[in-house]
């Protein structure tokens, strides 16, 4: 960062496309710099509900870096330099599940991670295993739904969402495969977005947007770019507000586990 003694501290993190950029009030962007690189493009810092929070476009400006391509460490890194300590992540999935067709909301409770050679710790030294049975956060997840549910979106509360290398779409058989697994949903950039944020002890919260049903589950087409593209785009403004009112209602104070997850440790570098 410049100078972080100019910048407001933000406690609240959301990592989204770039039609999130409209949340914050009073946006003003920052540049910041982490021991990893350059996250995917300036964060903006702004107001949302009274609270301060700063959101990260993860693909960068005009959609520039494929989900193999995503800087996650210095994402998660530049975010908790700001401030953060609890992030919201919505984000594109298809569905594995007939129940879920596109335009469902889905708050997962599981991640199975099938990618390949992303760089996904901190931890590059030392025995350090964080904890990651439960990969995302209790409280986060109830105040996704009950947000969901107060602007008029039954969220489907739970899932495994299984996260795939990309940057192409499963085979029919591997999205067979996911599905008789018992999985719910599928994309390519829950993981390691989560277990970085596990090991910064921040609290991460999905909200999965379904934009299409997995090419394995019905037998017509096979999943298209633009299809989710184009379903993402006309649930934006919906998704939007439940990240404002999901903003809203995240405890000031956090008592969950996520907070505690590096406690015991001793770490080989500073926190931001
Ligand atoms: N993101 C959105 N839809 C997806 C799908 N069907 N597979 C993987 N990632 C996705």
């Amino acid at each position: 960062m410049e100078d972080p003694a100019e910048d407001p501290a933000a406690p609240i993190g959301v990592i989204g496309g770039s039609g999130f950029y409209q949340l914050l009030d009073d946006a003003r962007e920052v540049k910041v710099d982490t021991p990893y690189g350059p996250p995917s493009d300036l964060l903006a810092v702004g107001t949302v509900a009274g609270r301060q929070v700063a959101f990260l476009p993860r693909h960068g400006r005009g959609h520039a870096l494929p989900p193999h391509r995503i800087n996650y460490r210095a994402n998660l890194w530049a975010l908790r330099t700001l401030g953060v300590r609890q992030v919201l992540a919505p984000c594109a999935v298809g569905s594995l599940r007939r129940d879920l067709p596109p335009g469902a909301l889905v708050i997962p409770d599981q991640l199975v991670d099938r990618t390949s050679g992303r760089v996904q710790s901190y931890f590059d030294e030392g025995a350090l295993h964080v904890q990651f049975a439960d990969p995302y956060c209790g409280s986060g997840r109830r105040a996704a739904v009950a947000a969901a549910r107060a602007r008029g979106t039954e969220a489907h509360d739970g899932g495994t969402m299984v996260v795939v290398e990309g940057p192409r779409f499963s085979t029919r058989a591997e999205s067979q495969w996911f599905a008789a697994a018992g999985w719910s949903i599928v994309n390519m950039t829950g993981h390691p977005e989560a277990v970085l944020a596990r090991e910064l002890a921040l609290c991460y919260t999905p909200l999965a947007l379904v934009t299409d049903v997995d090419a394995g589950i019905d037998a017509a087409e096979s999943v298209a770019q633009e299809e989710v593209f184009a379903v993402f785009a006309r649930n934006i403004e919906r998704l939007r507000e439940i990240v404002i009112t999901a903003v809203e209602l995240l405890p000031e104070h956090r008592d969950c586990r996520c907070a505690r997850a590096l406690d015991g440790f001793h770490l080989p570098f500073e926190l931001p």
